[in-house]
């Protein structure tokens, strides 16, 4: 079966050069602009930047997610040696059910209103499980039992009975948590699974994550501006700006000496764009995707930016084990 293949080299993902637009009735939105990012098993990657630049359409694009607006221009994910870019919709379901989870954004958008968590949570162990419907009701209950404990919900009864409206936001994104990792057999996909959350609840589930993670061997890309979190939980972390990948570096490399001015910026706005709410952040917005800027994507913003950086995309080069995409580094 598929789910069998192995691919070359340790990789689990390799996405090469994806472009994705989304339509409107009048303009089209070039948003990822030729996006690189690999995977080995049972590597975790964080994945930084601001709001609008594309984390969430690349996140869906592996999962062939994207609305009916998004479309895949080109380029290709190969997940374990299938183009996932290119592969039938029953290979895809199947990667979903059981290959790959993802925690989205906001857990309310994601759990179905008119279901109780039980419709919900038996209908995804039902298609993850190898027997697919043959689990009976006994079975199925153990099963969504031990998922709501390994997530910390105590109450299970009361939990399953429940709509997602009755559940706590922390309990919610508990529960979907809990629905990620009964098909992330391999990888998890985490968007932003906080920021809807108390501070205090923040910790506790991306703790609740990490220790998961860890005890199944999952890979992770992790989606958060907790740079804390960031740091603690990944090897690696890609920073992206305006649908292009600007840098990408050992986590702990990028956060102590960060080489695109980009990155620079980011960080040092980090603490008062989601800290208390004071400072400015980077001055300007992510660029107009109806009309993307030329050459390189953040050019507008940055105060480094010279004549080259208008007209020509900088190409992503390799300095030691990490890679940044700006001409202060390249030889023009
Ligand atoms: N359904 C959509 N239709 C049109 N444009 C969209 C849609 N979803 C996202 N976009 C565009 O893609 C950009 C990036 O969105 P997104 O991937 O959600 O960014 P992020 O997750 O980094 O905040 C948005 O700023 C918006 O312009
Ligand atoms: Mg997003």
């Amino acid at each position: 079966m598929v789910l069998e293949m192995r691919s070359q080299e340790n990789s689990l993902l390799k996405i090469s050069d994806l472009r994705v637009d989304y339509k409107s009735y009048w303009y089209f939105y070039h948003v990822l602009n030729g996006i690189s990012l690999n995977l080995k098993q049972g590597e975790k990657v964080g994945l930084i930047g601001e709001s609008g630049s594309g984390k969430t359409t690349l996140l869906k694009s592996i999962l062939g997610i994207l609305p009916p607006q998004g479309k895949i221009v080109s380029g290709d994910i190969i997940f374990r040696g299938i183009n996932l870019t290119k592969t039938n919709n029953n290979i895809l379901k199947e990667i979903r059910r059981k290959s790959i989870g993802m925690i989205f954004q906001d857990p309310l958008s994601a759990l179905n209103p008119v279901f109780t968590i039980k419709e919900q949570l038996f209908e995804i162990l039902k298609w993850s499980s190898e027997y697919k419907k043959q689990l009976n009701e006994e079975s199925l209950k153990e099963a969504a039992y031990k998922l709501l404990t390994e997530v910390s919900l105590p109450e299970p009864d009361r939990i399953l009975e429940s709509y997602p409206f009755q559940l706590s936001g922390g309990m919610r994104q508990r529960v979907m948590i809990a629905m990620a990792l009964a098909s992330a057999r391999e990888l998890l996909l985490a968007d932003e699974p906080t920021t809807n959350l108390d501070v205090t609840i923040q910790d506790q589930i991306l703790k609740l994550i990490n220790n998961l993670i860890n005890e199944k061997k999952l890979s992770l890309i992790l989606v958060s501006h907790a740079l804390g979190m960031i740091s603690k939980m990944t090897d690696r972390t890609y920073v992206i700006y305006g649908g292009d990948i600007m840098e990408e570096a050992p986590t702990k490399k990028l956060f102590k000496e960060p080489l695109h001015p980009y990155t620079k910026l980011l960080i040092e706005s980090v603490p008062r764009l989601y800290g208390k709410g004071i400072g400015e952040g980077i001055k300007g917005n992510p660029p107009d995707y109806r009309n993307p800027p030329t050459g390189c994507r953040f050019h507008l913003r940055c105060p480094f930016a010279s004549e080259i950086c208008r007209k020509k995309k900088p190409e992503l080069i390799s300095i030691e084990n990490r890679k940044v995409s700006c001409h202060l580094y390249t030889e023009n």
